[in-house]
């Protein structure tokens, strides 16, 4: 069984997700000319367009990564946000970009912008691949965006069920029998 095979539509092409990618560098890069930029990735979710966006960043930027969970194993935010990992160094005075895979609930972004913003950093502003505007619990917004996707659960591009499928290529909808059994 390939994992392909668990895979009910392809929503994103590589090709596609390189063109999204190059245009939020260009955002990003435009909007933070001359300041210090740090990229927070948050993990794991985020390591594929992490490493994508930053090479499509023409400015000096620092990275740093955290770890939260939310998850566990299921399809739906709990809405309990834990810390697994924390960031490398103090933030105070820097611009922050947090930079996720997807807004969901908006539970896990909602509670790492207060907790960030708790530590002083010059601005904090939040960049994800993809949002899912109808699934929205907390107030959030992102300040840049890849793709609205609709409510169905993706994976591919370090998006995981289980985790799995976070090395495929693409971004495609899980076959529903695949969560559901
Ligand atoms: P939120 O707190 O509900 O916004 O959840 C954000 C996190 O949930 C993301 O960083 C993902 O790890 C996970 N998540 C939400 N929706 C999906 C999905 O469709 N596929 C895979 N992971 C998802
Ligand atoms: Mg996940």
């Amino acid at each position: 069984m390939s994992m392909h095979d668990d895979i009910a539509k392809v929503l994103f092409s590589e090709e596609e997700l390189s063109a999204i990618v190059s245009r939020l560098g260009d955002e990003i890069s435009r909007d933070y000319a001359g300041k210090e930029l740090l990229m927070v990735s948050v993990l794991k979710g985020s390591v594929m367009i992490m490493a994508d966006l930053m090479r499509k960043v023409r400015i000096p930027a620092s990275i740093d990564f955290m770890s939260v969970s939310a998850y566990g194993n299921g399809v739906k935010n709990t809405g309990n946000v834990q810390i697994i990992k924390d960031l490398g160094q103090d933030i105070r005075g820097k611009n922050v970009l947090i930079v996720e895979d997807i807004l969901d609930s908006g539970l896990t972004l909602d509670y790492l912008k207060h907790n960030l913003e708790s530590r002083g950093p010059a601005s904090i502003r939040i960049c994800t691949l993809f949002d899912k505007p109808e699934r929205r619990v907390s107030a959030i917004k992102a300040d840049y965006v890849g793709a609205r996707v609709p409510d169905e659960f993706i994976v591919g591009y370090g998006l995981d069920y289980a985790e799995k499928y976070r090395n495929l290529p693409y971004v495609g909808v899980l076959k529903p029998e695949i969560y559901t059994n």
